[in-house]
């Protein structure tokens, strides 16, 4: 039989080839590389090691549509979780789907990954396939392989591991956050060396002058960097390097995963943390009270099912649509400022915002202000009347 195999090139996903061989028995393995916005390395070593070790290798881009599929409506739905920019979540179910068309191009009826059986990962592919009818193979979760015995395997089968020794943590990479893990990192009271980190500077090393960005969004995703008009992919790539300088997107913390087991993460998201902070600033100018608060419960389900990778969950179909209708007024500029770590906004415009410095004004006189004395006599009645029950 033929299997398709999610491949990264990395110590798990490549000793799974010889494995799906001798232990699973499969005579033709297919690895697929799926380039979010990897580095350029590791999507390298993947198309050399997966050409090297398997029957058949593809390695295909999808970084403009993660993008504009994945990365654009989770900043419209203003997409957190436990207080981070998700990254790995948003990519698994694109990544997935090209799995699937490769296995179904390829006539395979088994698609296998890497996954461990304690992580989010597994869960989210295994929706995916599943739901494509596909037969699944975890090699990691089903054969509760240690580091070590991998080690052990992969240099019998003449597979390279430096990259193992040399960076002893799991590390998940797309364009829009890098994740780390693992190893030493697994003590929640140790304090990480600052070499884990790829795409910010410590803020205590950053520059001692404040860096201003303007950014300008359109119906919701943001389309250029100081008036400079940018694809995605490109406006995202450029704004990690501005914001990584500063210090900006860094996070440490005790993540719930799933099952519910509990995970110290580190994660990197300089442009992530600027474009949502400018985003929920600017939809605070252009959106009716009402229309934040019931956002602010749809971000929270819609987070909560782009988490879990659920994307065919008809409900979060239903979430996009609202939200969709919500950004067609999210169009304006907002200016940020970068400096040791924090992004403020700095100022924000838009040609929709319902904000009237006529009415608001102390120097304007366009509000009779004494109709509020009609409106305040009315303005509490029950509480008042509540008190004074109590007061008797
Ligand atoms: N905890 C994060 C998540 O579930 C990151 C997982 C990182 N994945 C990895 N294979 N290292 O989204
Ligand atoms: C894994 O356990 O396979 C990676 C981490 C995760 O899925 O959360």
């Amino acid at each position: 039989g033929k299997v398709v195999l999610a491949f990264s090139g990395g110590l798990d996903t490549s000793i799974c080839v010889p494995l799906l061989r001798e232990h699973y028995g499969f005579d033709e393995v297919v690895t697929v590389a799926v380039d979010v916005g990897q580095p350029e390395e590791d999507i390298q070593r993947a198309t050399t090691k997966g050409r090297l070790l398997a029957d058949q290798h593809y390695t295909i881009d999808v970084k403009e549509r993660f993008v504009d599929e994945y990365i654009f409506p989770s900043i419209k739905a203003n997409g957190s979780y436990e207080g981070y920019p998700m990254g790995t979540a948003l990519a698994r179910p694109l990544i997935a789907e090209e799995i699937v068309r490769i296995a179904g191009e390829e006539g395979a009826r088994c698609i296998a990954h890497g996954c461990t059986g304690k992580g989010n990962d597994q869960l989210r592919f295994d929706f995916i396939f599943r739901a494509a009818g596909y037969e699944i193979i975890a090699p990691m979760r089903e054969m509760n392989l240690t580091r070590e015995w991998e080690i052990r395997y992969a240099e019998e089968h003449n597979i390279p591991v430096t990259v193992v020794k040399e960076k002893p943590y799991s590390i998940d990479e797309n364009c829009w956050s890098r994740s780390i893990e693992g190893g030493k990192l697994e003590n929640p009271s140790f304090h990480p060396p600052d070499d884990i980190y790829a795409w910010t500077v410590s803020p205590k090393d950053a520059p001692d002058t404040m860096e201003e960005v303007s950014i300008e969004f359109e119906k919701g995703v943001p389309v250029a960097l100081d008036g400079e008009r940018l694809t995605g992919l490109a406006l995202i790539k450029r704004l990690n390097l501005i914001a990584g300088r500063n210090g900006v997107g860094r996070n440490d913390m005790i993540e719930d995963r799933i099952l519910g087991i509990k995970a110290r993460e580190i994660y990197e998201h300089p442009a992530a943390t600027v474009l949502l902070a400018a985003h929920g600033d600017l939809e605070r100018l252009v959106l009716t009270r009402s229309e934040l608060a019931f956002k602010r419960i749809v971000d929270d389900r819609w987070s909560e099912l782009g988490y879990m990778g659920l994307v065919h969950e008809p409900l979060f179909h239903a979430l996009n649509a609202f939200v969709d209708t919500t950004q067609e007024r999210v169009t304006g500029t907002v200016d940020v400022g970068l400096y040791k770590g924090s992004v403020r906004v700095l100022g924000r415009s838009s040609a929709s915002m319902l904000y009237s410095d006529d009415l608001v004004s102390f120097d304007t006189v366009s509000i009779d202000q004494n109709h509020s004395v009609g409106f305040s006599t009315y303005f509490g009645l029950q509480a008042r009347l509540c008190k004074n029950l109590k007061n008797r």
